[in-house]
């Protein structure tokens, strides 16, 4: 374990919170975990239990070749705290920072921890927003960058890794180590809207809604287009599993810092302002049961005959 990072602290126990303390217990790390109610608490503890079993089951089917020893399960969930109150944080070494994707509750949240007189590293887990401008509500922005997770955290063997305008070359370096130490494969990018992965990720997606809401191709067609580039989830479905509301937010952000070529399409604005945020919400573009995919949602299906 790093002689720098020996507790690690996470904000937000969502889709990616939940994943990124999941596998910081699963490397060793105590670990402490915070979110607003003690209901989404309870979802996110949930979440991670069902992702360890996984692993275990995975582990026995394969032989040991894959997933975690059953025994291990328990021992990660000890590792494991979870809590409402940020100033359960202070004493980590490191903060990784997983809320929704928008700026003013980052801003919030960030200048909150330093007003609670944390002034440890703090990483954000965001897709799009600039490092420097979260960066700087920080008292020691040399202390700050972008850690950028894939999703499911605990499958994808990436992360990238975006400096701030003012990140020392210290906390590069530490950061750098501590992503090794997760098991996670540094990709290092600059600090621009998108970043790397989602400037090109990100107007993909994107214009795969084009092609659904302009009739050219149906949901489950635009999903097949993949295969040919060897990718079993195709965009429509990878868009229900990000989450329609994470993916509207990176094109906001596209479009405010790169210009209008990255506007989002008025489908994606329709489906987000009626709640149907994907596989979380179990609707999207189709409708889900603990991430089962039941079919086309009909909001959808209607909205393309027009
Ligand atoms: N979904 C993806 O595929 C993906 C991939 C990489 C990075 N990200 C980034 O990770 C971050 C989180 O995304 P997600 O998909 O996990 O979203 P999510 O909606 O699943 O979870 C966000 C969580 O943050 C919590 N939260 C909101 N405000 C908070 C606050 N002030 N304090 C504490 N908790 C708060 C919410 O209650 C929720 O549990 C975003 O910045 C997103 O861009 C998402």
């Amino acid at each position: 374990m790093s002689t720098e990072i020996r507790k690690v602290g996470v904000v937000g126990i969502g889709l990616m919170g939940s994943g990124i303390a999941q596998v910081a217990a699963t490397r060793g790390f105590p670990t402490v975990v915070a979110d607003v109610t003690e209901e989404i608490v309870k979802r996110g503890t949930e979440r991670i239990r069902e992702s360890l079993q996984r692993l275990a089951e995975s582990h026995e089917k394969s032989g040991g070749k894959s997933g975690i020893p059953p025994q291990e399960k328990e021992k990660i969930l000890t590792r494991l705290e979870t809590t409402t109150e940020r100033a359960k944080l202070l004493d980590c070494d490191i903060l990784i920072e997983a809320i929704m994707e928008r700026e003013g509750p980052k801003i919030e949240l960030i200048s909150s921890m330093a007003e609670l007189g944390y002034r440890g590293l703090f990483v954000s887990n965001t897709s799009s927003i600039s490092i420097t401008r979260l960066a700087a509500v920080y008292p020691n922005p040399e202390k700050f960058m972008g850690m950028h997770f894939m999703n499911p955290v605990p499958l994808q063997p990436g992360c990238e890794l975006i400096r701030g305008f003012l990140t020392s070359d210290e906390t590069f370096e530490t950061v750098t180590s501590f992503c090794r130490e997760l098991g996670k494969e540094p990709i290092f990018a600059e600090d621009k809207a998108g970043f790397g992965i989602n400037r090109m990720f990100v107007p993909f997606l994107i214009e795969a809604v084009k092609v659904v809401e302009e009739g050219i191709m149906s949901c489950e067609d635009a999903d097949k287009t993949t295969l040919c580039l060897g990718h079993r989830m195709g965009p429509i479905s990878t868009l229900d599993y990000v989450g329609l509301d994470t993916t509207l937010a990176i094109a906001e952000v596209l479009e405010h810092d790169l210009g209008p070529g990255y506007k989002a399409p008025d489908l994606l604005y329709k489906l987000v302002a009626a709640g149907f945020y994907g596989v979380k919400s179990s609707k999207g573009f189709y409708l889900w049961d603990k991430g089962k995919k039941l079919g086309i949602n009909p909001a959808v299906a209607r909205y393309r005959r027009k």
